[in-house]
């Protein structure tokens, strides 16, 4: 048994193997997306295993005060009651808290409502750019104060827009849902021309929810004017959160981990083979699809564990990943090398600096680049008394790491882990031997 220290900190011993089956919440990206889409359609949507992380209860929040009714049943099923296109106009302040997904991708709704709606967050949502999602918003026509640099809080004057043909600078599936979710208000066709293809929970989502959404290469193209009707969904585990526990896995050869329901759709699958890659063994078995988005349970063990390569295309697909693959690699025979990864510096933390300094306070070397790092191989960490920086993913991904350190390590502000997965200390605890 693990010593737990107060609920803003988090004692870790080192753990011998980690074994067992965990069913996860799930996933955050999609839940996100569901509790949005289903404000605005007709009827009652039902999701089971929706998210049960604190960013997603911040949508579910500011759709409330849209006027949209949500509930969770006994068997713990949130029902949200659409109100259709029309939202209502809010009387107080959105408060998205600490979730970007949720004032980005609810900033492409309320552009196109006829009434003002102000977002705020909390002091790292503060910091974080949001000229990327006022600069297609306001090419469509609407009107959008933020604070200086272009960061929250927003305030929207929306109406009704204009539809655009928007090449994002960034690959973020943000920019691409919000813009598409512009697009349902706006008159003619929108298109989204991605650079790098990011993943495609926002047009699965719309396509659910009745509205046709055509994609061709990196395009993906939305009429104005479709209406959205309620659906019920079973929403697939978190592939993100997953990953500590594959790399969990990964550290200890003949680990085993079993995680039945997880999301295996392909815009996000680049982490297994990454994993398998460095030496994982994984398998999917159960392979079943759930209004378009595929799940399936993972069986994988710890073998070899070697380094990789991450860059291009794959640091867009793995860029929520790359925490914890970059805390546990100090332990892998080659290292990793993590190359145009600019966007971890704009995320709940600074995410280079984050990792940089809690390695090195676990005794390890890392070369930190303005858009990468370099984290050699074949290292010994040691227990250290480290910082989440307040970012629910540095909690984890150390929390990960300590389990192979010598001696114990603390993580300041392990709370934060809620933001996504409320619940991942104890079931850390459960899979981990000593
Ligand atoms: C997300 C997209 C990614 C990711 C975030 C969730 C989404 O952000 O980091 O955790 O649900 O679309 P960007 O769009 O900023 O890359």
């Amino acid at each position: 048994m693990a010593l737990f220290g107060s609920a803003k900190s988090k004692k870790i011993k080192p753990a011998k193997a980690v074994s067992g089956s965990i069913q996860l919440p799930g996933d955050k990206s999609i839940s996100h997306r569901y509790a949005m889409l289903a404000a605005i359609a007709e009827g009652t949507s039902r999701f089971q295993n929706f998210s049960a992380a604190r960013d997603c209860a911040s949508t579910l929040d500011c759709v409330s005060k849209l006027g949209t009714e949500y509930k969770q049943l006994e068997d713990g099923t949130i029902e949200v009651q659409g109100v259709g296109p029309r939202l209502k106009a809010p009387t107080e302040m959105l408060d998205c808290g600490n979730s970007g997904s949720t004032m980005r991708m609810l900033s492409g709704i309320l552009a196109g409502q006829p009434f003002t709606s102000e977002l705020c967050g909390d002091e790292s949502l503060s910091r974080r750019p949001m000229a990327r999602i006022t600069t297609p918003l306001s090419e469509m026509g609407a009107r959008i104060e933020a604070a200086e640099g272009g960061r929250p809080p927003l305030k929207i004057h929306g109406g009704r827009l204009q539809a655009i043909h928007y090449r994002p600078e960034v690959a973020s599936a943000q920019v691409k849902s919000c813009v598409l979710f512009a697009g349902l208000f706006a008159d003619g066709e929108t298109v989204v021309e991605e650079p790098i293809r990011t993943r495609d929970h926002g047009e699965i989502a719309l396509r659910a929810f009745g509205a046709e959404v055509e994609r061709k290469g990196n395009a993906s193209r939305i009429v104005g004017g479709q209406r959205l009707h309620a659906i019920e969904a079973h929403v697939a585990g978190d592939l993100s959160s997953a990953a500590f526990f594959l790399c969990a896995a990964a550290l200890f050869p003949g680990s085993q981990i079993t995680l039945p329901g997880i999301l295996m759709n392909p815009t996000r699958a680049r982490l297994l083979d990454i994993l398998m890659q460095m030496g994982l063994h994984v398998s999917v078995a159960h392979l079943e699809e759930h209004q378009g988005e595929l799940i399936g349970t993972i069986e994988a063990r710890g073998a070899a564990w070697r380094g990789a390569v991450i860059a291009g295309a794959d640091t867009a697909a793995l860029i929520d990943e790359i925490p914890v693959l970059a805390a546990v690699a100090p332990y892998t025979d080659g290292g990793l090398d993590v190359r145009d990864a600019k966007e971890l510096r704009v995320k709940e933390s600074d995410r280079i600096a984050a990792v940089a300094a809690n390695l090195r306070k676990m005794g390890a070397e890392i070369e930190e680049r303005p858009d990468g790092m370099r984290i050699p191989g074949g290292q010994h960490l040691r227990g250290a008394a480290l910082d989440s920086f307040g970012d629910h993913r540095i909690a984890m991904a150390f929390a990960v790491a300590a389990l192979r350190a010598e001696g114990e390590t603390t993580i300041q502000g392990a709370d934060a882990a809620g933001v996504s997965y409320p619940t991942f200390f104890e079931e850390l605890e459960t899979v981990a031997s000593r």
